[in-house]
């Protein structure tokens, strides 16, 4: 298979910092505080892993799987949730790691599903966000960057289960 090196949008070295300050952030907000932090696979997880570890508290991590895109670049209309949280969240802080919100689809299914689980604080830090495709009213509280409607890849987002590990975000020109 041919290597194909796509267009950097966001270098690591601006994810590193950008995720720094979210970290310290998230800090100071929680201050003498437990988190839980809920990674949503598998988009999320390399910008998970360097999150919690800029996150001074003591934290719990769980894990969700969702599926709505399948192997094509449009959502689907529906989420359904494949890989839930092994512990309870009641009377916890949630925060819940997303890698981007695009039609905003999957993030409200997952926040309202967690509300009614009735944790203390309930809050959404995501990685990317795309304004010009949301379809449904988000707040994010902890935001990295904030992008145009382009396709992107790496840094743990695919397409077609490909380029997860790219260290930087990249644009994923037509034919690959
Ligand atoms: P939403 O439900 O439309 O907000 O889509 C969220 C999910 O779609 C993300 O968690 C990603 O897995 C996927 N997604 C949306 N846009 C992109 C993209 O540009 N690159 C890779 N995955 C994307």
């Amino acid at each position: 298979m041919e290597h194909y090196t796509p267009e950097i949008l966001i270098s690591d070295d601006e994810i590193a910092a950008r995720i720094e300050a979210l970290g310290n952030q998230i800090t100071k907000d929680f201050e003498n505080q437990e988190v839980v932090v809920i990674c949503v696979l598998k988009g999320s997880y390399v910008f998970c892993a360097d999150l919690i570890r800029k996150i001074q508290l003591p934290l719990r991590l769980e894990f969700v799987a969702c599926s709505s895109y399948g192997e094509s670049m449009s959502s689907s209309g529906n989420v359904h949730i494949d890989l839930d949280v092994t512990g309870s969240i009641e009377n916890q802080n949630v925060i819940i790691v997303e890698d981007i919100v695009d039609t905003g689809l999957t993030i409200k299914t997952l926040l309202e599903t967690f509300k009614l689980r009735r944790p203390k604080s309930l809050k959404l830090a995501s990685l990317l966000y795309k304004p010009s495709r949301l379809k449904y009213s988000i707040d994010i509280d902890y935001l990295a960057f904030e992008i145009e409607d382009k396709f992107v890849i790496g840094y743990g987002l695919d397409y077609a289960g490909r380029y997860r590990e790219l260290p930087y975000i990249g644009i994923l020109n037509a034919g690959h």
